[in-house]
């Protein structure tokens, strides 16, 4: 037998340990204390959490709602007091903190709760605290007592002041509420600022005898001593609305408009007796206190607070929910444009906001005007964040083709980099507008420097002449494109006022692609055409099919141009006829030297350089596009690594030039390496 004794006693305490423990979990003393939380018989619900010894009710976003319970429910008819009816004395005490945005505004205060439920699932936020919400704000049903600690002034429930304490019973419009703060010994009323971001203290004790409810408020430093007198002392029979055996304890507190944080850094609680005084040396006030460091001080001038609260934040309010549902409208029209355009997101250039071109370039003001064509305007702008300077210019509706096609080609065109290309750096498409932008190019275009006389001094040499023309020039830039590129890009438009020229005059050839758009523009296409007749080649103009012979042929044209500064169309001011500048160029070899037809402003050049770039630009616009080199010969012809042939004279042209009318067969001029591809065919 004295061998089984161990055995019984063992098996005894098993049994009985665990009963033990859970005795002293389930509080059946009506008392319980927390000198910081540690998350233990504690429930948090919705944005609640405990962190750092801390119980955090919101976390600092709007609209949001935070509960927390003392995890056991209470005993309020206590067999204490046998066969009555009326609940239990209670007194509870807790240290509070409210961290918001604003010296002057904050989110929706907190309160302690006293509810016949934890769940608190239908409550609403702002200023329902998230205890109630509309249609049962008042109901008797509610079972619920709270003592708010108020930070806005809610008009709806008659609150007296945006930094109140009130006693709630099933309704949030309080029965008694007073302005915070805490009277001293002598009778002196100190008002206390519930959102300072100091922790303070709060006491609410309730006696069942007198059926009295009193709250009291205290700066945390004070509170060992609680002030004699209550801030609010109410005749209450809280029997009417506690009287069932299960009453939750807790807190809860609500955010608004305003992002701001709500804390409880310890709680005491007793039922029919006085709450145990906390450890105030446990709290987490160093915590508190950190984070109330962080917020950074701004200025919210107190005489406007009111008005923001009643005024403005409705306005806000509405002005939000507006654009909210502008924006959504917005927003599915242009997933609609965009998903359409899926690919193009992928590998396309940058777009840009029309709001960042409008700041770039003041509104498009004439003063950042660079130039009209027949295509739009060139506006000089400085990008908003990266404060690149660019030109960006503005096609007009008429000369715009369809979408689809136009971002094929930005596509195509944001991939093009070359030295001698000007730089497509992104692009906007707004309303009926189409926005590039560009590289700006400081030193403007080759045509102002050939005929505008202001130029004077700035009169380029021929040197100069001779690079922006060859290897690092619009000749290799057109290299690049015709067979340089994966892919046949026909620029369309090559004259001197698409050659840029940037800080160091380089030239760069601008533009390229986009004179299809004006193939669609009636009045664009005039224009255009008007302007640039001389660079057309015949077989353009009669077949209207731009290849990589017409762009070759208007290349031509430009070398002459920019050796004898003549535009390709003039006018002789004796007889007052046009005349084409081949023609003079061609009368000038004619009748023994080519090189009559320079520019007399230039003094000195190479007559070599000369005669071949003369020669050269007759051959490249040579009326019959099968006698036209490729770009690879005419780099070729350039570095002088391969003469001219020998049997290109000026006979031969004018043989041909009197026949171009007869062309029919227009076929493509031939460079064994790529076929002519239209940039609007794509790949
Ligand atoms: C409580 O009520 C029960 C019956 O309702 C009664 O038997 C009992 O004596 C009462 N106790 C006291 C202390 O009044
Ligand atoms: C409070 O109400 C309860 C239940 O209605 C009642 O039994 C009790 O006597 C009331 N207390 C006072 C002090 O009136
Ligand atoms: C109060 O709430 C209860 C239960 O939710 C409901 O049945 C009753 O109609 C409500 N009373 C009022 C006046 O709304
Ligand atoms: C409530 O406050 C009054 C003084 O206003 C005091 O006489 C009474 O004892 C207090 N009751 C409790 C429960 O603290
Ligand atoms: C109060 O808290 C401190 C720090 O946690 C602890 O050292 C001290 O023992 C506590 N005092 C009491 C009376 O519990
Ligand atoms: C070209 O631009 C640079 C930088 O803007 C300037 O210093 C230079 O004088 C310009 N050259 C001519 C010929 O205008
Ligand atoms: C201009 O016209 C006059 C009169 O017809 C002619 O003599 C002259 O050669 C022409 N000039 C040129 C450059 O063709």
């Amino acid at each position: 037998m004295n061998m089984h004794q161990p055995c019984f006693l063992q098996y005894l305490l098993l049994i009985l340990v665990p009963l033990l423990l859970s005795a002293s979990a389930y509080d059946r003393s009506g008392e319980f204390i927390f000198d910081g939380f540690s998350g233990n018989d504690l429930i948090t619900m919705d944005a609640a959490s405990v962190t750092n010894g801390l119980l955090s009710l919101t976390s600092g976003q709007k609209e949001l709602r935070g509960h927390a319970f003392y995890a056991f429910p209470l005993d309020f008819t206590s067999a204490a007091v046998p066969n009555s009816s009326a609940v239990l004395s209670f007194s509870t005490t807790f240290v509070f903190a409210i961290i918001g945005p604003y010296d002057d505004l904050s989110g929706h205060g907190l309160a302690f709760v006293l509810s016949s439920t934890n769940d608190l699932f239908t409550a609403l936020p702002s200023q329902y605290l998230g205890l109630l919400n509309s249609w049962n704000d008042g109901n008797s049903s509610n079972h619920l007592l709270a003592i708010e600690l108020d930070t806005i002034q809610s008009t709806q429930f008659n609150d007296i002041n945006d930094n109140h304490i009130g006693i709630d019973i099933n309704s949030l419009s309080s029965v008694a509420s007073h302005t915070a703060g805490y009277y001293t010994s002598n009778g002196e009323f100190h008002p206390l600022k519930l959102i300072s971001r100091k922790p303070m203290q709060v006491w609410v004790d309730y006696d069942s005898n007198h059926i009295m409810l009193n709250v009291t408020i205290a700066p945390y430093f004070m509170s060992s001593t609680k002030p004699s007198r209550p801030l609010l002392s109410t005749i209450f029979n809280l029997s009417s609305i506690l009287p069932t055996a299960t009453v939750y304890a807790g807190f809860s507190s609500a955010t608004g408009t305003l992002n701001c944080k709500h804390y409880v850094l310890g709680w005491s609680f007793k039922l029919n007796g006085e709450a145990a005084s906390l450890n105030y040396s446990a709290l987490s006030v160093k915590t508190i206190q950190e984070l109330a460091q962080q917020v950074p001080t701004s200025d919210h001038p107190g005489s406007y607070k009111v008005l923001i609260c009643k005024i403005l934040l409705p306005i806000v309010a509405i002005f939000v929910l507006v654009s909210a549902v502008l924006v959504k409208v917005h927003m599915k029209r242009r997933s609609q444009e965009r998903a359409e355009l899926d690919w193009q997101r992928e590998y396309g250039p940058p777009s840009f906001t029309y709001k960042e071109l409008l700041a770039a370039t003041h509104g498009f003001k004439d003063k950042m005007l660079l130039g009209r064509g027949g295509f739009g305007s060139v506006y000089k702008g400085v990008m908003p964040i990266s404060k690149q300077i660019a030109a960006i210019k503005r096609v007009s509706p008429e000369s715009r083709q369809g979408m689809r096609e136009f971002m094929a080609e930005i596509t195509i065109l944001g991939h093009l980099r070359h030295r001698n290309l000007v730089q497509l750096i992104g692009y906007c498409s707004h309303k009926q507008h189409l926005l590039l932008v560009y590289d700006y190019m400081p030193n403007g275009s080759l045509d102002c420097y050939l005929h505008t006389q202001d130029h004077g001094n700035t009169n380029l040499c021929w040197a100069q002449r001779f690079h922006i023309i060859k290897g690092i020039g619009i000749a290799s830039g057109l290299f690049y494109l015709h067979e340089d590129w994966e892919q046949v890009v026909i620029h369309r438009d090559i004259k001197t006022s698409n050659v840029l020229l940037d800080s160091e005059m380089n030239a760069r050839l601008g533009d390229f692609g986009l004179a299809r758009s004006h193939d669609h523009g009636a009045d664009a296409h005039t224009t255009h055409v008007a302007g640039t007749y001389g660079y057309i080649a015949p077989e353009l103009a009669r077949l209207g099919k731009a290849t990589k012979a017409t762009d070759i042929f208007a290349f031509g044209v430009l070398m002459m141009e920019v050796t004898c500064a003549i535009r390709p169309i003039w006018v002789n001011t004796t007889d007052g006829e046009p005349l084409a500048l081949a023609d003079w160029v061609l009368a000038a070899w004619q009748g023994g030297s080519i090189t009559d037809a320079v520019d007399p402003r230039l003094d000195s050049y190479v007559d070599e350089e000369i005669e071949l770039v003369l020669k050269l630009g007759l051959l490249c616009s040579h009326p019959s596009p099968n006698a036209r080199p490729c770009m690879r010969l005419v780099m070729q012809y350039l570095q002088s690594d391969t003469p001219l042939p020998s049997d290109f004279q000026p006979n031969s042209l004018l043989s041909i030039g009197v026949i171009q009318d007869e062309m029919h067969d227009q076929r493509a001029m031939s460079c064994p390496s790529a076929a002519i591809t239209d940039l609007s065919k794509g790949r």
